[in-house]
């Protein structure tokens, strides 16, 4: 398997210098940008939206990874694969029909992501894991970057690989929330795919060092 890549989350980044921030990560050989999408109901906090996505696929050609912490997900889609996503990701809790709402997402040629948040169990995948690209594992309850990552997410990830190897699939692995430089190669050799990490990028000094660092730490893991 080669190594997971990193996905910076521009959440921790200083919004008043975003394309520089965006261009030390892109400067570090990052190929994927996570973007936190939050409506302020479905979790506590509210960020970016469609306008704000718009104007970072103006600035970069990384691959845009967008996780939506909203409500009423169906109805955006269109709004957030026109503004240039690539990636688009829904959490199971939010949608009520995720069968439409991973069809429409791959309709607009994105990548479908479901998310499970931290207390939602992997048998809530049974029914939607082979119509979707990638599951994403949350290790943080969403809302907020800097949290610490929630330990009992580790099994679930390796018991997520686990399922996937056994029904010969190709979904990816993508884990979000409290993941730093001690603990990245761990989520890695746990079976992940794509590792989000914000506030361990864009939370203090150096960002293009500090996704150095977290990537290099991601190759020893296997
Ligand atoms: C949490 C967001 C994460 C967040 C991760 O609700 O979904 O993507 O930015 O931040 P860190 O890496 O600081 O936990
Ligand atoms: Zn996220």
């Amino acid at each position: 398997m080669p190594p997971p890549r990193l996905a910076p989350s521009i959440l921790s980044a200083d919004f008043s210098r975003l394309a520089e921030e965006i261009r030390a990560v892109e400067r570090a050989g990052v190929e994927v940008l996570h973007l936190d999408v939050m409506d302020g109901h479905f979790v506590p906090n509210i960020t970016i939206g469609p306008p704000v996505i718009k104007s970072i696929r103006a600035a970069t050609k990384l691959t845009l990874d967008t996780h939506l912490m909203i409500e009423n997900a169906d109805r955006f889609v269109d709004e957030f694969a026109s503004a240039g996503a690539d990636m688009i990701s829904v959490h199971v809790e939010a949608c009520p029909h995720l069968h439409r709402t991973v069809t429409a997402i791959q309709a607009r040629g994105c990548k479908a992501g479901v998310v499970l948040n931290p207390a939602t169990p992997l048998s809530a995948l049974d029914d939607i894991i082979g119509a979707a690209d990638y599951v994403l594992l949350m290790s943080v309850n969403p809302g907020w970057g800097g949290q610490s990552f929630i330990p009992r997410v580790r099994d679930k990830i390796a018991a997520l690989r686990e399922t996937i190897a056994r029904g010969r699939l190709s979904t990816l692995i993508e884990v979000d929330g409290g993941i730093t430089l001690k603990n990245a190669a761990d989520v890695a050799a746990a079976g992940a795919d794509l590792i989000v990490a914000g506030s361990a990028v864009f939370g203090g000094g150096d960002a293009q060092a500090s996704a150095r660092g977290l990537m290099a730490a991601l190759k020893t893991a296997r």
